[in-house]
């Protein structure tokens, strides 16, 4: 698969922890910066990992910041992107079988990185049901237009 990647400052580090990780695990990665630690605003890097997701460039999208948050507001604003916020591996479970999500974002001063790493494997490897699922994203869509 091919994982658009991206952080702010405050997940730069998990980002190089996580690209190692998913290039272990035989992924590709697309990189989307930031590429330091000096400080930068999340959505700079969030607008264009998920747009590499809805436009089909990357299967999904992996995007940290200190939370975790501003990167799932941002990236829910791309019409195609489920954006899920997981903190715990049945989060990112349930945000797949569920939600069919394609972009998770993570916070790096939220959730320690064996667990993010846990977290970003999970998501990746759960298929989502469909089904009854299907239907409720389908109506997420008929009524937002995303
Ligand atoms: C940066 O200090 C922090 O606000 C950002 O990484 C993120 O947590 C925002 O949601």
């Amino acid at each position: 698969m091919k994982i658009a990647i991206a952080s702010d400052h405050a997940g730069y580090n998990y980002k190089r922890e996580l690209s190692v990780f998913l290039k272990e695990l035989e992924q590709q990665v697309l990189d989307f910066g930031t590429f330091s630690e000096e400080s930068v605003d999340y959505p700079d890097f969030a607008f264009p990992a998920a747009e590499a997701v809805a436009g089909n460039i990357a299967d999904f999208g992996i995007l940290i910041c200190g939370t975790g948050i501003g990167m799932a507001i941002t990236a829910n604003k791309i019409v195609g992107i489920r954006a899920a916020n997981c903190t715990s591996v049945e989060m990112a479970e349930m945000a797949r079988r569920h939600n069919n999500a394609n972009v998770l974002t993570l916070g790096a001063r939220i959730t320690d990185l064996p667990l993010a790493k846990e977290i970003a494997k999970t998501f990746l490897f759960t298929e989502f049901e469909g089904g009854r699922h299907m239907i409720r994203i389908e109506k997420i869509h008929s009524i937002t237009g995303n």
